[in-house]
């Protein structure tokens, strides 16, 4: 994927105008830095401003005045403190799945913490076979490639501890409207504005590598949800009432995720089981559960260590690992 040189050097000039932003940088002085001739440097300005970048430039000077909110690697990596989340970020403006192309990179030999991202999918996917809504401009979709050292019964672990990354970034956003709805949903009151697909590729009973999709609705307004959507479906925006910086959001869930997945790696699940029960949304609630093709009834009691749902069947516990919960109403 080579870019084009100006795309290159915009990039250059661009990490130089942060350091100091709102600084007017004389042209001679990012010319030396940057080893460009002056006309070269005033067309990357001029690329950087079609990305959305403010900038103030004349025939000696640049300034950056402001940053868009675009999901690119460059926003998305400033100053970020992960040490392998989003190590390598590929950012796309339109894609069919970031899933897809998160597997295929992994396949070909990508990194763990290889993030990514698109600003619209085509054919964005959900669980069970379903479509998963992803126009431009509002939500992120997010593709990690993780390799945990671990048996591939082990994974499905993995989408709670996403969930509970999302739901701990979404609090500082919304405090007190986020719950988890086992397994792999985030709601803000009650509604969904988070899922999250993981994939894995496992060998001889040990995970090569798993991708964790994730699909999050961060600007969406009350009305750009299709109809079917718009009655389960809401955002970070709609639940905070006001409007969100996307490139921050997401920056600080990687920072979560990397921390929680630290903790994954050595203890599984353990040490997050009393934040995944504090923002469990089934725990206490009668539950219907269709797990493979039994419609299991109770009560959901906990969470497992392993991250099963704990359902009381009238004074029997049975332990689900997987399934689709409705929380029935009385
Ligand atoms: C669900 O709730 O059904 C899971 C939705 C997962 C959607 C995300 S968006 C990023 C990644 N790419 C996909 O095609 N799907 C996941």
């Amino acid at each position: 994927m080579n870019r084009p040189p100006v795309e290159q050097l915009a990039d250059r000039l661009l990490l130089l105008l942060r350091k100091e932003t709102g600084r007017r940088f004389p042209l001679d002085e990012l010319a030396a830095a940057l080893s460009a001739e002056s006309a070269t440097l005033l067309a990357a300005a001029k690329q950087l401003e079609a990305w959305g970048y403010t900038l103030q430039t004349d025939e000696s000077s640049v300034r950056l005045l402001g940053t868009p909110d675009i999901l690119s690697a460059t926003e998305l990596s400033w100053n970020l403190t992960t040490s392998v989340i989003g190590g390598r970020i590929l950012a796309f403006q339109q894609v069919r799945s970031t899933n897809d192309i998160a597997a295929r990179e992994a396949d070909n030999g990508a990194a763990e913490g290889t993030v990514v991202i698109a600003d619209q999918q085509t054919q964005g996917r959900g669980r069970l076979g379903r479509v998963w809504h992803s126009p431009p401009g509002a939500g992120a979709y997010i593709s990690i490639v993780l390799r945990p050292p671990c048996p591939p019964e082990k994974a499905p672990g993995l989408s709670l501890m996403t969930a509970l990354a999302l739901a701990e970034t979404l609090e500082d956003f919304c405090p007190k409207q986020v719950k988890i709805k086992w397994p792999n949903d985030v709601l803000l009151d009650g509604r969904k504005t988070a899922g999250i697909l993981t994939e894995l590729s496992a060998e001889k009973g040990r995970v090569n590598h798993l991708v964790v999709g994730i699909g999050l609705n961060i600007n969406q307004g009350a009305h750009d949800f299709p109809d079917d959507i718009g009655r389960v479906a809401t955002s970070v925006r709609i639940a905070a009432g006001r409007k969100i910086e996307r490139v921050a959001l997401v920056r600080m869930f990687f920072e979560r995720f990397e921390s929680e997945y630290t903790m994954y790696r050595q203890h599984y699940l353990r040490l997050s089981l009393p934040r995944l029960r504090y923002y469990s949304s089934l725990i206490g609630h009668p539950v219907q559960l269709l797990s493979g093709s039994e419609l299991i009834e109770g009560i959901a009691v906990d969470i497992a260590e392993d991250g099963s749902l704990m359902v009381d069947r009238g004074g029997r516990i049975m332990t689900v690992a997987s399934g689709e919960v409705t929380v029935v109403r009385r």
